[in-house]
Protein backbone atom coordinates (compact mmCIF):
# COMPACT_ATOMS: atom_id res chain seq x y z
CA UNK A 1 0.00 0.00 0.00
CA UNK A 2 1.44 3.63 -1.11
CA UNK A 3 2.23 5.84 2.31
CA UNK A 4 0.79 9.08 2.45
CA UNK A 5 3.92 11.24 3.06
CA UNK A 6 2.29 15.26 4.09
CA UNK A 7 3.87 17.66 2.21
CA UNK A 8 5.92 20.38 4.59
CA UNK A 9 8.16 22.08 2.23
CA UNK A 10 6.64 25.33 0.84
CA UNK A 11 5.18 25.13 -2.63
CA UNK A 12 7.19 28.86 -4.28
CA UNK A 13 8.35 29.57 -7.62
CA UNK A 14 11.53 30.77 -9.07
CA UNK A 15 11.83 33.70 -11.04
CA UNK A 16 14.10 36.14 -12.50
CA UNK A 17 14.43 39.72 -9.96
CA UNK A 18 12.76 43.03 -10.83
CA UNK A 19 13.43 46.07 -9.77
CA UNK A 20 9.95 45.94 -8.40
CA UNK A 21 11.79 43.50 -5.92
CA UNK A 22 14.46 45.45 -4.27
CA UNK A 23 12.48 46.33 -1.40
CA UNK A 24 11.91 42.88 -0.28
CA UNK A 25 15.64 42.03 -1.01
CA UNK A 26 16.67 44.82 1.35
CA UNK A 27 14.54 43.64 4.10
CA UNK A 28 15.52 40.15 2.99
CA UNK A 29 19.21 41.13 3.83
CA UNK A 30 18.46 43.18 7.33
CA UNK A 31 16.60 39.70 8.49
CA UNK A 32 19.40 37.35 7.11
CA UNK A 33 22.42 39.41 8.43
CA UNK A 34 23.72 41.10 11.09
CA UNK A 35 26.45 43.33 9.79
CA UNK A 36 26.22 45.90 7.14
CA UNK A 37 29.60 44.69 5.82
CA UNK A 38 27.74 41.49 4.30
CA UNK A 39 24.41 42.99 3.35
CA UNK A 40 23.76 44.35 -0.29
CA UNK A 41 22.74 48.06 -0.52
CA UNK A 42 20.44 49.60 -2.59
CA UNK A 43 22.10 50.86 -5.19
CA UNK A 44 24.16 47.27 -5.51
CA UNK A 45 21.19 45.68 -5.74
CA UNK A 46 20.20 48.06 -8.43
CA UNK A 47 23.06 47.38 -10.75
CA UNK A 48 23.40 44.13 -9.87
CA UNK A 49 19.57 43.42 -11.54
CA UNK A 50 20.86 45.97 -14.89
CA UNK A 51 24.12 43.90 -15.08
CA UNK A 52 23.56 41.60 -18.24
CA UNK A 53 26.04 39.19 -17.19
CA UNK A 54 24.10 38.24 -13.18
CA UNK A 55 21.83 35.58 -12.76
CA UNK A 56 19.65 37.11 -10.03
CA UNK A 57 16.18 35.18 -9.18
CA UNK A 58 13.56 35.15 -6.18
CA UNK A 59 11.70 32.44 -4.65
CA UNK A 60 8.42 33.65 -4.51
CA UNK A 61 5.13 32.51 -2.60
CA UNK A 62 1.90 34.30 -2.82
CA UNK A 63 3.42 37.31 -3.80
CA UNK A 64 5.77 37.21 -1.12
CA UNK A 65 9.78 37.07 -1.27
CA UNK A 66 11.11 34.52 0.71
CA UNK A 67 14.79 34.40 -0.82
CA UNK A 68 16.94 35.49 -3.34
CA UNK A 69 20.58 34.20 -5.10
CA UNK A 70 22.84 36.19 -7.73
CA UNK A 71 25.69 34.80 -9.68
CA UNK A 72 28.06 36.52 -12.09
CA UNK A 73 29.60 35.27 -15.27
CA UNK A 74 33.19 36.59 -16.19
CA UNK A 75 36.04 36.34 -19.00
CA UNK A 76 38.93 35.93 -17.98
CA UNK A 77 41.52 34.80 -20.68
CA UNK A 78 39.19 33.15 -23.43
CA UNK A 79 37.16 31.31 -20.59
CA UNK A 80 34.18 31.84 -18.71
CA UNK A 81 34.13 31.37 -14.32
CA UNK A 82 31.07 31.95 -12.34
CA UNK A 83 30.83 33.28 -9.06
CA UNK A 84 27.73 32.77 -6.35
CA UNK A 85 27.40 36.18 -5.32
CA UNK A 86 24.62 36.33 -3.20
CA UNK A 87 22.45 33.98 -1.66
CA UNK A 88 19.49 34.80 1.60
CA UNK A 89 16.35 33.03 3.02
CA UNK A 90 13.85 34.59 5.07
CA UNK A 91 14.38 33.25 8.88
CA UNK A 92 10.92 31.74 9.06
CA UNK A 93 11.24 30.35 5.47
CA UNK A 94 14.86 28.85 6.10
CA UNK A 95 15.34 24.87 6.09
CA UNK A 96 12.73 23.97 3.43
CA UNK A 97 15.09 23.65 0.34
CA UNK A 98 14.57 27.39 -0.58
CA UNK A 99 18.23 28.07 -0.58
CA UNK A 100 19.10 25.12 -2.07
CA UNK A 101 16.97 25.34 -4.99
CA UNK A 102 17.66 28.73 -5.81
CA UNK A 103 21.49 28.15 -5.34
CA UNK A 104 21.05 25.18 -8.08
CA UNK A 105 19.38 27.57 -10.07
CA UNK A 106 22.21 29.98 -10.08
CA UNK A 107 24.26 27.26 -11.01
CA UNK A 108 22.34 25.99 -13.87
CA UNK A 109 22.42 29.17 -15.82
CA UNK A 110 26.38 29.80 -14.97
CA UNK A 111 26.97 26.51 -16.39
CA UNK A 112 24.45 26.86 -19.06
CA UNK A 113 26.44 30.91 -20.03
CA UNK A 114 29.57 28.04 -20.71
CA UNK A 115 31.60 28.97 -16.71
CA UNK A 116 33.95 26.00 -16.60
CA UNK A 117 34.61 26.56 -12.54
CA UNK A 118 32.40 28.55 -10.31
CA UNK A 119 33.74 30.22 -7.52
CA UNK A 120 31.88 31.57 -3.91
CA UNK A 121 33.42 33.10 -0.72
CA UNK A 122 31.57 32.14 2.44
CA UNK A 123 31.72 33.53 6.17
CA UNK A 124 33.98 31.05 7.93
CA UNK A 125 31.28 30.62 10.70
CA UNK A 126 28.49 30.67 8.57
CA UNK A 127 28.24 26.49 9.02
CA UNK A 128 24.62 26.38 7.35
CA UNK A 129 26.01 28.17 4.23
CA UNK A 130 28.86 25.80 4.06
CA UNK A 131 26.67 22.93 4.61
CA UNK A 132 24.77 23.70 1.47
CA UNK A 133 27.66 24.66 -0.77
CA UNK A 134 29.10 21.01 -0.14
CA UNK A 135 25.87 19.68 -0.59
CA UNK A 136 25.85 21.21 -3.99
CA UNK A 137 29.57 20.03 -4.64
CA UNK A 138 31.85 22.98 -4.21
CA UNK A 139 35.09 22.14 -2.19
CA UNK A 140 37.02 24.81 -0.18
CA UNK A 141 40.34 26.74 -2.11
CA UNK A 142 41.06 28.88 0.09
CA UNK A 143 40.97 30.17 4.02
CA UNK A 144 40.85 34.36 3.72
CA UNK A 145 41.89 36.11 6.74
CA UNK A 146 39.78 39.40 7.98
CA UNK A 147 37.89 39.00 4.71
CA UNK A 148 34.75 40.17 5.83
CA UNK A 149 36.63 42.51 8.51
CA UNK A 150 38.74 42.16 11.28
CA UNK A 151 38.08 38.91 12.94
CA UNK A 152 35.76 37.86 10.14
CA UNK A 153 37.65 35.21 8.30
CA UNK A 154 36.25 33.51 4.88
CA UNK A 155 36.45 30.62 3.01
CA UNK A 156 36.76 30.53 -0.89
CA UNK A 157 35.07 27.67 -2.74
CA UNK A 158 35.04 25.97 -5.95
CA UNK A 159 32.81 23.69 -7.98
CA UNK A 160 33.61 22.59 -11.29
CA UNK A 161 30.81 23.14 -13.52
CA UNK A 162 30.58 19.76 -14.83
CA UNK A 163 30.20 17.89 -12.10
CA UNK A 164 26.98 16.61 -11.05
CA UNK A 165 25.25 17.26 -7.81
CA UNK A 166 24.81 14.84 -4.46
CA UNK A 167 21.25 13.60 -5.41
CA UNK A 168 19.02 15.05 -2.34
CA UNK A 169 17.14 13.01 -0.11
C1 LIG B 1 22.38 29.62 4.09
C2 LIG B 1 20.92 29.70 3.62
C3 LIG B 1 20.86 30.45 2.31
C4 LIG B 1 20.39 28.28 3.43
O1 LIG B 1 19.07 28.34 2.93
P1 LIG B 1 17.94 27.33 3.42
O2 LIG B 1 16.76 27.53 2.56
O3 LIG B 1 17.77 27.49 4.88
O4 LIG B 1 18.68 25.95 3.14
P2 LIG B 1 18.01 24.62 2.61
O5 LIG B 1 16.75 24.30 3.36
O6 LIG B 1 17.94 24.68 1.14
O7 LIG B 1 19.05 23.55 3.09
C5 LIG B 1 20.06 23.15 2.24
C6 LIG B 1 21.16 22.53 3.03
O8 LIG B 1 21.77 23.52 3.77
C7 LIG B 1 22.23 22.91 4.94
N1 LIG B 1 21.50 23.46 6.08
C8 LIG B 1 20.31 24.09 6.06
N2 LIG B 1 19.97 24.45 7.33
C9 LIG B 1 20.99 24.00 8.12
C10 LIG B 1 21.27 24.05 9.53
N3 LIG B 1 20.39 24.63 10.38
N4 LIG B 1 22.42 23.53 9.98
C11 LIG B 1 23.29 22.93 9.16
N5 LIG B 1 23.09 22.84 7.82
C12 LIG B 1 21.97 23.37 7.32
C13 LIG B 1 21.97 21.48 4.87
O9 LIG B 1 23.03 20.82 4.23
C14 LIG B 1 20.76 21.48 4.04
O10 LIG B 1 20.55 20.26 3.47
P3 LIG B 1 19.69 19.14 4.26
O11 LIG B 1 18.35 19.75 4.52
O12 LIG B 1 19.65 18.02 3.34
O13 LIG B 1 20.43 18.83 5.50
C15 LIG B 1 20.03 30.38 4.69
O14 LIG B 1 20.22 29.74 5.92
C16 LIG B 1 20.26 31.87 4.83
O15 LIG B 1 19.67 32.67 4.13
N6 LIG B 1 21.14 32.26 5.77
C17 LIG B 1 21.38 33.67 6.04
C18 LIG B 1 22.07 34.33 4.85
C19 LIG B 1 23.36 33.64 4.51
O16 LIG B 1 24.14 33.27 5.36
N7 LIG B 1 23.60 33.47 3.19
C20 LIG B 1 24.79 32.84 2.68
C21 LIG B 1 25.83 33.87 2.44
S1 LIG B 1 27.30 33.14 1.75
Amino acid sequence: MATYKPQRRPIFRIRPAEARDIVSLLELETSCFARTEEMFNRRQLQRLIANPRAVVVVAERKDRVLGWAAGLVRLRLKSYSGRVYAVAVHPDAQGKRVGYKLTSHVLHALTAYGAQRIFLEVHAENQKAINLYRMLGFIDQGYLANYYGPHHNGIRMMRSATMTQRPKR
